[in-house]
Protein backbone atom coordinates (compact mmCIF):
# COMPACT_ATOMS: atom_id res chain seq x y z
CA UNK A 1 0.00 0.00 0.00
CA UNK A 2 1.33 3.38 -1.04
CA UNK A 3 2.17 6.17 1.64
CA UNK A 4 -0.81 8.29 0.49
CA UNK A 5 -3.34 5.39 0.42
CA UNK A 6 -2.51 4.43 3.91
CA UNK A 7 -2.79 8.36 4.91
CA UNK A 8 -6.46 8.53 3.45
CA UNK A 9 -7.36 5.51 5.89
CA UNK A 10 -5.61 6.64 8.86
CA UNK A 11 -7.68 9.95 8.38
CA UNK A 12 -11.09 8.04 7.58
CA UNK A 13 -9.50 6.74 11.64
CA UNK A 14 -9.73 10.48 12.64
CA UNK A 15 -5.32 9.54 12.67
CA UNK A 16 -2.85 11.95 11.12
CA UNK A 17 0.39 10.90 12.13
CA UNK A 18 1.78 7.77 10.82
CA UNK A 19 4.06 6.31 13.66
CA UNK A 20 6.58 3.18 13.70
CA UNK A 21 5.41 0.36 14.77
CA UNK A 22 5.23 -0.53 18.52
CA UNK A 23 7.63 -3.38 20.29
CA UNK A 24 5.34 -5.92 21.81
CA UNK A 25 3.63 -5.45 25.38
CA UNK A 26 4.38 -8.67 26.64
CA UNK A 27 6.19 -11.66 25.09
CA UNK A 28 3.08 -13.49 22.87
CA UNK A 29 2.37 -17.28 24.62
CA UNK A 30 3.33 -20.73 22.87
CA UNK A 31 1.00 -20.64 19.91
CA UNK A 32 -0.23 -24.35 19.09
CA UNK A 33 -0.75 -26.09 15.90
CA UNK A 34 -4.67 -25.28 14.28
CA UNK A 35 -6.88 -27.77 15.22
CA UNK A 36 -8.51 -30.22 12.81
CA UNK A 37 -11.57 -29.05 12.05
CA UNK A 38 -14.70 -30.39 9.91
CA UNK A 39 -15.39 -26.78 8.59
CA UNK A 40 -18.15 -27.62 6.06
CA UNK A 41 -19.92 -29.86 9.16
CA UNK A 42 -19.45 -26.40 11.32
CA UNK A 43 -20.95 -24.34 9.11
CA UNK A 44 -23.65 -26.51 8.45
CA UNK A 45 -24.09 -26.90 12.16
CA UNK A 46 -24.26 -22.44 12.71
CA UNK A 47 -26.49 -22.55 9.44
CA UNK A 48 -29.51 -25.30 11.30
CA UNK A 49 -28.73 -24.04 14.73
CA UNK A 50 -31.47 -23.87 17.31
CA UNK A 51 -29.73 -23.94 20.29
CA UNK A 52 -31.35 -20.27 21.55
CA UNK A 53 -34.80 -18.35 20.19
CA UNK A 54 -32.31 -15.97 18.11
CA UNK A 55 -32.66 -18.57 15.71
CA UNK A 56 -36.51 -18.13 15.39
CA UNK A 57 -35.85 -14.13 14.20
CA UNK A 58 -33.04 -14.42 12.01
CA UNK A 59 -32.97 -14.21 8.40
CA UNK A 60 -29.39 -15.54 8.30
CA UNK A 61 -26.84 -16.78 10.07
CA UNK A 62 -23.76 -15.00 10.35
CA UNK A 63 -20.76 -17.41 10.48
CA UNK A 64 -17.56 -15.66 9.65
CA UNK A 65 -15.16 -14.80 6.87
CA UNK A 66 -11.64 -15.04 6.16
CA UNK A 67 -9.14 -17.36 5.34
CA UNK A 68 -8.83 -20.46 8.13
CA UNK A 69 -5.20 -19.93 8.02
CA UNK A 70 -5.59 -15.76 9.16
CA UNK A 71 -3.30 -14.48 11.58
CA UNK A 72 -5.56 -12.03 12.65
CA UNK A 73 -9.09 -13.08 14.05
CA UNK A 74 -11.22 -10.10 14.85
CA UNK A 75 -14.29 -10.57 17.33
CA UNK A 76 -17.37 -8.47 17.05
CA UNK A 77 -20.45 -8.97 18.99
CA UNK A 78 -23.27 -9.55 17.04
CA UNK A 79 -24.72 -9.53 13.32
CA UNK A 80 -27.16 -6.48 12.85
CA UNK A 81 -29.40 -5.61 10.49
CA UNK A 82 -27.28 -5.59 7.32
CA UNK A 83 -25.50 -8.62 8.45
CA UNK A 84 -28.57 -10.59 8.74
CA UNK A 85 -29.75 -9.77 5.32
CA UNK A 86 -26.26 -10.45 4.18
CA UNK A 87 -24.76 -13.55 6.25
CA UNK A 88 -21.62 -11.84 6.48
CA UNK A 89 -20.08 -9.67 8.99
CA UNK A 90 -19.51 -6.38 9.75
CA UNK A 91 -20.94 -5.68 6.08
CA UNK A 92 -22.72 -2.11 7.74
CA UNK A 93 -21.69 1.15 8.79
CA UNK A 94 -20.11 -0.35 11.38
CA UNK A 95 -18.13 -2.71 8.96
CA UNK A 96 -17.23 0.49 6.90
CA UNK A 97 -15.00 1.79 9.48
CA UNK A 98 -13.49 -1.95 10.56
CA UNK A 99 -12.48 -2.19 7.19
CA UNK A 100 -10.77 1.12 7.23
CA UNK A 101 -8.91 0.05 10.61
CA UNK A 102 -7.74 -2.98 8.83
CA UNK A 103 -6.46 -0.30 5.77
CA UNK A 104 -4.54 1.69 8.13
CA UNK A 105 -2.85 -1.52 9.65
CA UNK A 106 -1.89 -2.79 6.02
CA UNK A 107 -4.05 -5.27 5.83
CA UNK A 108 -6.97 -6.57 3.33
CA UNK A 109 -10.56 -7.71 4.65
CA UNK A 110 -9.70 -10.80 2.83
CA UNK A 111 -6.41 -11.76 4.27
CA UNK A 112 -8.07 -11.79 8.30
CA UNK A 113 -10.80 -13.87 9.74
CA UNK A 114 -14.05 -11.90 11.40
CA UNK A 115 -16.36 -13.49 13.67
CA UNK A 116 -19.02 -12.47 15.81
CA UNK A 117 -20.10 -13.76 19.34
CA UNK A 118 -23.53 -14.42 18.40
CA UNK A 119 -23.98 -15.87 14.96
CA UNK A 120 -27.53 -14.28 14.77
CA UNK A 121 -29.34 -11.19 15.17
CA UNK A 122 -30.71 -9.90 18.49
CA UNK A 123 -33.57 -8.19 17.96
CA UNK A 124 -33.62 -4.46 17.64
CA UNK A 125 -29.50 -5.19 18.33
CA UNK A 126 -30.27 -5.39 21.84
CA UNK A 127 -27.52 -6.85 23.95
CA UNK A 128 -27.00 -10.60 24.00
CA UNK A 129 -28.27 -12.64 26.73
CA UNK A 130 -25.99 -13.82 28.59
CA UNK A 131 -28.04 -17.48 27.93
CA UNK A 132 -27.43 -16.65 24.34
CA UNK A 133 -23.92 -16.30 24.45
CA UNK A 134 -23.62 -19.62 25.99
CA UNK A 135 -25.35 -21.32 23.13
CA UNK A 136 -23.23 -19.52 20.67
CA UNK A 137 -20.19 -19.15 22.36
CA UNK A 138 -18.72 -22.94 21.80
CA UNK A 139 -19.10 -21.81 17.79
CA UNK A 140 -16.52 -19.47 18.20
CA UNK A 141 -13.93 -21.29 20.38
CA UNK A 142 -14.14 -23.84 17.62
CA UNK A 143 -13.29 -21.66 14.88
CA UNK A 144 -10.66 -20.10 16.87
CA UNK A 145 -9.00 -23.12 17.98
CA UNK A 146 -8.82 -24.23 13.92
CA UNK A 147 -7.68 -20.75 13.07
CA UNK A 148 -5.25 -20.74 15.81
CA UNK A 149 -4.51 -16.85 15.06
CA UNK A 150 -1.36 -15.13 15.67
CA UNK A 151 -3.66 -12.27 17.26
CA UNK A 152 -6.95 -11.99 18.57
CA UNK A 153 -8.79 -8.48 18.20
CA UNK A 154 -11.92 -8.07 21.06
CA UNK A 155 -13.75 -5.55 19.24
CA UNK A 156 -16.11 -4.14 22.35
CA UNK A 157 -16.92 -5.31 25.91
CA UNK A 158 -19.47 -8.36 24.75
CA UNK A 159 -16.77 -9.97 22.81
CA UNK A 160 -14.13 -9.33 25.29
CA UNK A 161 -15.85 -10.60 28.03
CA UNK A 162 -17.34 -13.66 26.69
CA UNK A 163 -13.75 -14.46 25.10
CA UNK A 164 -11.95 -13.47 28.48
CA UNK A 165 -14.93 -15.06 31.00
CA UNK A 166 -14.69 -11.28 32.64
CA UNK A 167 -17.31 -8.80 33.99
CA UNK A 168 -14.70 -6.12 34.09
CA UNK A 169 -15.10 -2.93 32.20
CA UNK A 170 -13.93 -2.37 28.44
CA UNK A 171 -11.86 0.36 30.14
CA UNK A 172 -10.27 -2.24 32.58
CA UNK A 173 -9.58 -4.48 29.46
CA UNK A 174 -7.95 -2.39 27.29
CA UNK A 175 -4.35 -1.69 27.42
CA UNK A 176 -2.92 -4.97 28.03
CA UNK A 177 -2.26 -7.92 26.83
CA UNK A 178 -4.54 -10.70 27.62
CA UNK A 179 -4.49 -14.62 26.35
CA UNK A 180 -7.11 -17.06 25.51
CA UNK A 181 -5.45 -20.36 25.18
CA UNK A 182 -2.66 -19.81 23.84
CA UNK A 183 -3.63 -16.93 21.98
CA UNK A 184 -2.87 -13.46 22.53
CA UNK A 185 -5.60 -10.98 22.77
CA UNK A 186 -5.74 -7.02 22.59
CA UNK A 187 -9.18 -5.46 23.10
CA UNK A 188 -10.41 -2.58 21.79
CA UNK A 189 -13.18 -0.24 21.03
CA UNK A 190 -16.30 -1.55 18.90
CA UNK A 191 -16.19 0.37 15.56
CA UNK A 192 -20.13 1.35 15.92
CA UNK A 193 -18.70 2.98 19.34
CA UNK A 194 -16.22 4.96 17.62
CA UNK A 195 -18.68 5.89 14.61
CA UNK A 196 -20.40 7.58 17.91
CA UNK A 197 -17.18 8.60 20.07
CA UNK A 198 -14.54 9.77 17.07
CA UNK A 199 -12.69 11.19 19.89
CA UNK A 200 -12.21 7.61 20.97
CA UNK A 201 -10.24 6.09 17.34
CA UNK A 202 -6.78 7.50 18.80
CA UNK A 203 -6.81 5.18 21.90
CA UNK A 204 -8.38 2.54 19.13
CA UNK A 205 -5.51 2.93 17.29
CA UNK A 206 -2.92 2.47 19.96
CA UNK A 207 -4.35 -0.50 20.30
CA UNK A 208 -4.53 -1.90 17.01
CA UNK A 209 -0.44 -0.80 16.95
CA UNK A 210 -0.19 -3.20 20.05
CA UNK A 211 -1.86 -5.80 18.49
CA UNK A 212 0.17 -5.40 15.36
CA UNK A 213 3.68 -5.37 17.00
CA UNK A 214 2.75 -8.38 18.95
CA UNK A 215 2.38 -10.19 14.92
CA UNK A 216 5.51 -8.97 13.53
CA UNK A 217 7.53 -9.45 16.45
CA UNK A 218 6.83 -13.26 16.22
N1 LIG B 1 -21.48 -5.29 14.91
C1 LIG B 1 -20.90 -6.47 15.28
O1 LIG B 1 -20.48 -6.63 16.42
N2 LIG B 1 -20.81 -7.43 14.36
C2 LIG B 1 -21.22 -7.29 13.12
O2 LIG B 1 -21.07 -8.23 12.35
C3 LIG B 1 -21.80 -6.07 12.75
C4 LIG B 1 -21.92 -5.08 13.66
Amino acid sequence: MGNNTRQAWLEAMGITVWERRDRPAVAPGPISPPAVCDWERLMEEVESCTRCPLHAGRTRTVFGVGPRTARWLFVGEAPGAEEDKQGEPFVGRAGRLLDAMLQALGLARQEVFIANVLKCRPPGNRDPEPSEVASCLPFLRTQIAAVRPRILVALGRFAAQSLLSTEQPLGRLRGRVHEYDGVPVVVTYHPAYLLRRPADKAAAWADLKQARGIVHHE
